[in-house]
């Protein structure tokens, strides 16, 4: 099955940069505990890969931000939705993403959280599209940058799909892919 797919980055490495974020990370937060805050669902898995690295007491959070439905163009506006109340008043807090796009997503996840009044907050990404950026966002911690293709793989969907396959990829034309699924 792996062998039809166009890989970006390859398992390997995307664990080491990830290994190398989570060294980034534990430097810049030494001796104090983290609050991150990860964005779902597309940065499940990057969550789950770089905590396990982090030499620092985390904290757990997650935000659900809608703005793709199934198509692989945002619809604008973003939706926030946390599962309990979400309490960051004096606390360092990371927010997570699997990649930053247009900028909306990560801009309206930093307001929400701004307002909450945390001690700090600082922004981390997996994948960054520059040449789509629609507002500017500083991302503090990124993996790697990358052109201008829909990818899938490592937490990244395309209509809820491929979110478990371990490296990232280029999604092969979008009407295989519904052609395909519509056929099971
Ligand atoms: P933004 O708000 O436009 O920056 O979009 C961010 C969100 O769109 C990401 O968190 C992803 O969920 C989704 N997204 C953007 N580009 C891709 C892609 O190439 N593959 C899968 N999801 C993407
Ligand atoms: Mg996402």
């Amino acid at each position: 099955m792996h062998e039809n797919w166009q890989v970006v980055i390859p398992e390997k490495r995307l664990k080491a940069r990830v290994k190398e974020l989570a060294e980034e990370i534990s430097a810049y937060y030494r001796g104090k505990e983290l609050t991150v805050v990860a964005i779902l669902s597309g940065s499940l898995i990057f969550l789950g890969d770089l905590v396990k690295s982090l030499s620092l007491d985390v904290k757990i959070e997650v935000i659900k931000a809608t703005s793709y439905g199934n198509g692989m163009r945002p619809q604008g506006e973003v939706r926030l939705e946390t599962p309990g109340k979400m309490t960051a008043a004096g606390q360092d807090v990371l927010i997570l993403d699997d990649i930053v796009d247009t900028g909306r997503t990560l801009e309206a996840v930093q307001k929400f959280l701004r307002a909450r009044r945390p001690k700090s907050l600082k922004t981390c990404a997996l994948l960054s599209k520059p040449a789509r950026r629609e507002v500017s966002v500083k991302v503090d911690f990124l993996g790697f940058e990358i052109e201008d293709r829909f990818v899938v793989g490592y937490g990244l969907d395309y209509a809820g799909k491929f979110r478990s396959l371990p490296f990232i990829a280029a999604l092969p034309d979008p009407s295989l892919v519904i052609r395909h699924s519509s056929s099971q």
